[in-house]
C-alpha cells in the first residue's frame, strides 16, 4: 500500500453515466458497505442508517427526487444515506448504550454530561449529516479499490426522497445518496488546486 493509496484517490471520479445492464455482485457492495460501517465518528455514535435501493420503480422514483439526475436510475445500486436524528438526543437507549460502549465504567457519567451539553448546543441534524459525508467518502474509495464506480448526490429534495423510501422523518434525515455501479464513461482529468494554494506551513 503506503503510497499507492493516493492512485485509489486519483482513480475515484464522480460517475454520470452508469452501464444500466451490469449488476453489482453482492460481495462488492458488502465491502462498500462495510467501509462505511468502520467509518470514525464523533463520540463513536456511527450516525448512519444504508438503506440500498436495487428495484428499478424505486430507482426511477429516486432519479425524478433528485432533479431527474440519471444516475440514479441507472446505476445497478443506490445507497440512500441515512442520518440518525432523534436516536442521537441524550436521553435515548441508543446513547446510553453507544456512550457505554466508547467510555466504560467511571468514565461514562462524566461523558454523557459532556455529550448533554454538547446536543444542547449542537445543530443536530447538520452534524448527524456531516458524520455521515465522512462514512460515504469511505464507502467511494472502497468503491474504487474494487473497480467500482460511484456519484455522490447531494442535490436532492429530501421530503421526497423521505416519502418514496417511507422514511421515519422523527428518526431520519436524508445525507447523501450514493449509486454504485460500473460508468460507461471514461474518467476525465482530474481538476484540482494544488496543494501550495491549499496548504498552509506554520
Ligand atoms: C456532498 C457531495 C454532493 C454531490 N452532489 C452531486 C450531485 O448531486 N450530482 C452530481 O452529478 N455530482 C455530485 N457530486 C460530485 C461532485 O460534483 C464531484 O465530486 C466534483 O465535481 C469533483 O469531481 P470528481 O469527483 O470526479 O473528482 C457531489 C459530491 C459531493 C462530495
Amino acid at each position: 500500500m503506503s503510497r499507492e493509496i493516493l492512485d485509489l484517490f486519483r482513480r475515484r471520479y464522480a460517475c454520470h453515466a452508469f452501464l444500466r445492464d451490469r449488476a453489482i455482485d453482492r460481495d462488492d457492495l458488502d465491502v462498500v458497505l462495510e467501509a462505511g460501517r468502520l467509518s470514525p465518528s464523533s463520540f463513536g455514535l456511527e450516525q448512519w442508517k444504508f438503506v440500498v435501493v436495487t428495484q428499478p420503480e424505486e430507482k426511477a422514483a429516486l432519479q425524478a427526487a433528485c432533479f431527474n439526475q440519471p444516475q440514479v436510475g441507472d446505476a445497478p445500486a443506490v445507497v440512500v444515506i441515512l442520518a440518525k436524528t432523534a436516536d442521537l438526543h441524550p436521553d435515548t437507549d441508543y446513547i446510553k448504550t453507544l456512550m457505554a460502549r466508547e467510555y466504560p465504567g467511571a468514565a461514562l457519567e462524566p461523558a454523557l454530561a459532556n455529550y448533554r451539553g454538547f446536543h444542547a448546543n449542537t445543530e443536530v441534524k447538520a452534524w448527524s449529516i456531516t458524520q455521515c459525508h465522512i462514512a460515504a467518502a469511505n464507502m467511494m474509495t472502497a468503491a474504487t479499490a474494487i473497480g467500482l464506480d460511484s456519484c455522490a448526490i447531494g442535490g436532492f429534495l429530501p421530503d421526497r426522497v423521505k416519502q418514496i423510501l417511507d422514511i421515519d422523518a422523527e428518526r431520519y434525515e436524508i445525507a447523501l445518496i450514493l449509486p454504485l455501479g460500473y460508468c460507461a464513461e471514461p474518467a476525465p482529468e482530474k481538476q484540482r488546486l494544488p496543494l501550495s494554494e491549499l496548504v498552509e506551513y506554520r
